[in-house]
């Protein structure tokens, strides 16, 4: 993450405190018709779909009288998967008799502007962006005269869509792509649609275990980056490009041509819609127009994470995100096994992996970096002499292939490094009982990023100043960026992250099964 990002975090953060409604998930039942994929994968679920049982008859609305309405299947602020939603002429249209009981538009979506401080009002959606349109007026628009026999002007576009409305802005960084945009996607998709992971009434849904497979998912069809070119989404190092190939190898990308292609097509003087059955609109305005992302966790995959996990309908310890951790992993040449267990298990080895920024802007004074390399390596040789099986690895990532930082971070236990985009790889960590991400700041720094990512998939999380330590629930109440976050001279007192690891490990050995760090506990969990 640069400097001007992490400004625009704060923006965010200021802005975001005012605002909106309250809404709850709509998640309904009904389903028009049944998804038709089923999946056999014995390991893990599946993002490719594994095997198909069954292949979709092609859906036609040339014919048919009537038109499928538009439904929510889930709904958090900039996270909406809807069933049989429509576009025309740039807006997504949703087809129904009864507006009100939809949520705000501006809560699901927005112009897709870059934000700022000025433009708020820019970035508020309007009948432009979505439209509500009774099923009579639809006809009237795109309907064929059936009984001469005319065809209706819409068309389906088969299987299911991610449509993320937001610019480059934010998409063309690691962290936000992968543990921003795909983190809520799959958070979202893998609660609304398994649904043998509700939990039992009787227990409340942060202390429910689901069971450990996901056979429902769909498969992702396409992506559409609605206000981004082809480099708008992909970020310096590659990652996203990978990422998205790695883990919907079969989904084709569109972005914001393509978009007007489709828009040209419903602009013509007979009129035309395009038809989705199923499709997830993503929106970062929107998500930071409700407390919770704005004021309390700047995390727009805060909302998709929370509304399921309230529900019981994603797992608190990172199982339901194995699919996507297993498929880049394995992608990535490295070991995939993944064993989805109730609780965390405690490992029989220990990787510290610490991701050395020195070759880059931000980072540790040159003589602090190499005490804690000696330091930590003192520590494992120690724990070795013990006869504990304990491992370090010292990753410049910038001299490592995308393979290889995949394969060597994903067998990582604790991550070690200063605040920035390598720590995004601790998505890939299988949590373990000892698992921890040790983030050093400049004294008087801090940022969300990584300590929300870190809880919310049941690990640890530690904040550095030197010599000072902290973690949840005695963090700052806000992100700071004081003089110096983003330059080379971070203090670090080795022998300070020493004890810290190892009074992480001794209590963790020592205490519960899971760290009492959930954000679903968090004061700001009702929110949504
Ligand atoms: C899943 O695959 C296994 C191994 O190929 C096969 O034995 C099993 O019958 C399959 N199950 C279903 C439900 O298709
Ligand atoms: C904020 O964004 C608007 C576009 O919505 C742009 O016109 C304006 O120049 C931007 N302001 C700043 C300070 O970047
Ligand atoms: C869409 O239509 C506009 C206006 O007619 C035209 O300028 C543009 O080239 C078209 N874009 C595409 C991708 O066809
Ligand atoms: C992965 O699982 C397979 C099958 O259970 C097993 O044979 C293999 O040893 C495992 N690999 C590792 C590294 O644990
Ligand atoms: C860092 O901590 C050490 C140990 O307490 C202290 O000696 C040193 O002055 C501190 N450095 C800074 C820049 O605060």
């Amino acid at each position: 993450m640069g400097y001007k990002i992490s400004r625009r975090e704060v923006v965010f953060a200021l802005l975001g405190g005012c605002c909106f409604y309250l809404f709850t998930s709509l998640a309904t039942d009904s389903r028009r018709t049944s998804l038709p994929l089923r999946f056999n994968d014995t390991h893990f679920p599946a993002t490719t779909g594994g095997y198909l049982t069954s292949q979709p008859a092609p859906l036609d609305l040339g014919l048919s009288y009537s038109l499928p309405q538009t439904e929510i299947i889930a709904h958090a602020p900039g996270w909406t998967l809807f069933r049989d939603l429509y576009m025309s002429k740039g807006a997504l249209v949703l087809l129904t008799n009864s507006s009100p009981s939809f949520p705000d538009i501006a809560l699901m979506t927005s112009t897709g502007l870059p934000g700022n401080l000025t433009n708020d009002a820019e970035r508020m959606p309007t009948e432009r962006d979505m439209a509500f349109v009774t099923p009579q007026e639809a006809r009237a628009r795109w309907g064929g005269k059936l009984s001469r026999g005319e065809r209706n002007r819409i068309l389906t576009l088969e299987g299911t869509t991610l449509l993320y409305n937001d610019p480059p802005q934010f998409l063309n960084h690691y962290f936000h792509f992968v543990a921003e945009l795909m983190f809520g996607t799959w958070a979202l998709l893998f609660g609304a649609f398994d649904r043998t992971i509700s939990p039992p009434s009787t227990i409340p849904a942060a202390s429910f275990t689901p069971p450990l497979l996901s056979t429902n998912t769909p498969t992702i069809t396409r992506a559409i980056f609605i206000h981004s070119d082809g480099s708008g989404w992909r970020d310096g190092p590659g990652f996203n490009g990978y990422a998205m190939r790695a883990v919907f190898p079969s989904a084709t990308v569109e972005t914001s041509i393509d978009w007007v292609d489709r828009i040209n097509a419903t602009k013509t003087e007979m009129g035309r819609a395009w038809h989705f059955p199923l499709a997830l609109l993503v929106d970062r305005s929107a998500a930071f127009r409700n407390p919770m992302t704005g004021a309390h966790t700047q995390r727009t995959a805060a909302q998709a994470w929370m509304v399921m996990a309230k529900q019981g309908k994603i797992d608190l310890i990172g199982n339901w995100w194995a699919s996507i951790r297993a498929a880049l992993t394995r992608y990535a040449g490295g070991d995939s096994n993944e064993s989805l267990d109730s609780e965390l298990q405690m490992p029989d080895h220990v990787v510290i992996t610490y991701i050395n920024r020195q070759g880059t802007r931000r980072h540790l004074r040159g003589a602090d970096n190499l005490a804690l390399v000696s330091a930590i390596q003192d520590l494992v040789d120690r724990k070795n002499r013990q006869g504990k099986k304990w491992e370090f690895q010292d990753v410049h990532a910038e001299r490592l292939s995308l393979d290889e930082q995949i394969r060597v971070t994903s067998r990582t236990t604790i991550m070690l490094g200063v605040h920035g985009n390598g720590l995004t790889h601790l998505v890939l960590m299988k949590p373990n009982r000892l698992s921890a991400v040790i983030e050093i700041f400049i004294p008087g720094g801090f940022a969300r990023d990584y300590e929300w990512t870190s809880r919310s998939l049941g690990m640890s999380h530690y904040s550095v100043w030197n010599d000072t330590t902290f973690t949840y629930p005695h963090e700052p109440p806000d992100p700071a960026y004081p003089d110096g976050f983003h330059g080379p001279s971070i203090p670090l007192h080795a022998p300070t992250v020493i004890k810290l690891i190892e009074d992480h490990v001794a209590a963790r050995e020592n205490g519960p099964t899971r760290p009492n760090n959930s954000p679903v506990d968090d004061f700001y969990a009702d929110d949504i």
